[in-house]
């Protein structure tokens, strides 16, 4: 199935993929893709390890340039030279690895590189207090499980981890929200509590891409499917309109697009 065939492509897209190719030497991590994303809705991309699903992530959010085809956000095409211009375009990433540092406390990690200060210049001061308040609000508005924003960030759970990675990615108006795998170090309570955060993030009005290899999970969640394999977009799916079979199908290559 197309893109075209299976989402007209409207206003309602927040995010389109088109005809996106990146090698690194002689491995063709991706190979034209093209996929996209709708306003206000969970989708879902899947596909086998090496698939290229991270590096796709990594060149919608400003880590690799595609070395062609184009990626168009919120009506503009992109050119991100940096994840510092995805953020301002306000795409958020919580990546595969969590870039979280274990040394720093929560509200540290939430206000990492978007430090609030007094004044300008070399002679800024951090406003730890605004910071901490604010900090407070972000984890109380997301329902985040986690014991003081003032803990470490190495005090803490695989899952109160995830949380605040995905605190952070969700405040700063983001319009979407990627998660690479986010519950797949995590246990059945912990992965039941980040699903919960994911639909809230859907609920206020956030895009959301997540990568999974966990099928009922993605079943559960998304409203659209893309899946690839070896590089290649192969077939995309309305969530509601598939089952986990026919996803499988097209991830092992058993079905046809
Ligand atoms: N920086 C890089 N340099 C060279 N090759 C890379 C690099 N990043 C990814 N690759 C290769 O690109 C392919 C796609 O990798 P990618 O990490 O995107 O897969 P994935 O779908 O995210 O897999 P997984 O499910 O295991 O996370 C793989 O063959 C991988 O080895
Ligand atoms: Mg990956």
């Amino acid at each position: 199935m197309t893109i075209d065939e299976m989402t007209p492509r409207t206003a309602t897209d927040l995010l389109v993929v088109e005809d996106v190719s990146l090698a690194f030497g002689p491995v063709r991590a991706l190979q034209n893709v093209t996929l996209n994303l709708k306003r206000g809705e969970i989708t879902a991309l899947v596909g086998d390890n090496g698939a290229g699903k991270s590096t796709l992530v990594r060149c919608i959010s400003g880590i690799h340039r595609p070395n062609s085809g184009a990626i168009t956000f919120d009506g503009g095409v992109i050119h991100f030279h940096t994840p510092d211009d995805a953020r301002t375009a306000g795409i958020e990433t919580v990546h595969q690895n969590l870039a979280l540092v274990e040394d720093l406390t929560v509200w540290q990690n939430l206000f990492l590189n978007r430090e609030k200060v007094y004044g300008k210049g070399p002679f800024a001061l951090l406003n730890r207090r605004a910071m901490k308040r604010e900090a407070e609000n972000m984890v109380s508005t997301l329902a985040v499980n986690v014991p003081a924003v003032t803990s470490r960030v190495r005090r803490l759970s695989g899952g109160q981890r995830q949380a605040v990675a995905i605190c952070r990615a969700a405040s700063f108006s983001s319009k979407l929200v990627i998660m690479d795998e986010p519950t797949a170090a995590l246990g059945v309570q912990e992965t039941a509590k980040v699903e919960e955060l994911i639909h809230k993030l859907r609920e206020d009005g956030h895009a959301v891409l997540l990568i999974s290899h966990n099928f009922e999970q993605v079943l559960r969640l998304s409203d659209q499917v893309w899946v690839m394999r070896a590089g290649r977009c192969v077939g995309g799916r309305r969530t509601a309109e598939t089952t986990g079979e026919e996803i499988v199908g097209l991830i092992t290559g058993a079905l046809a697009a």
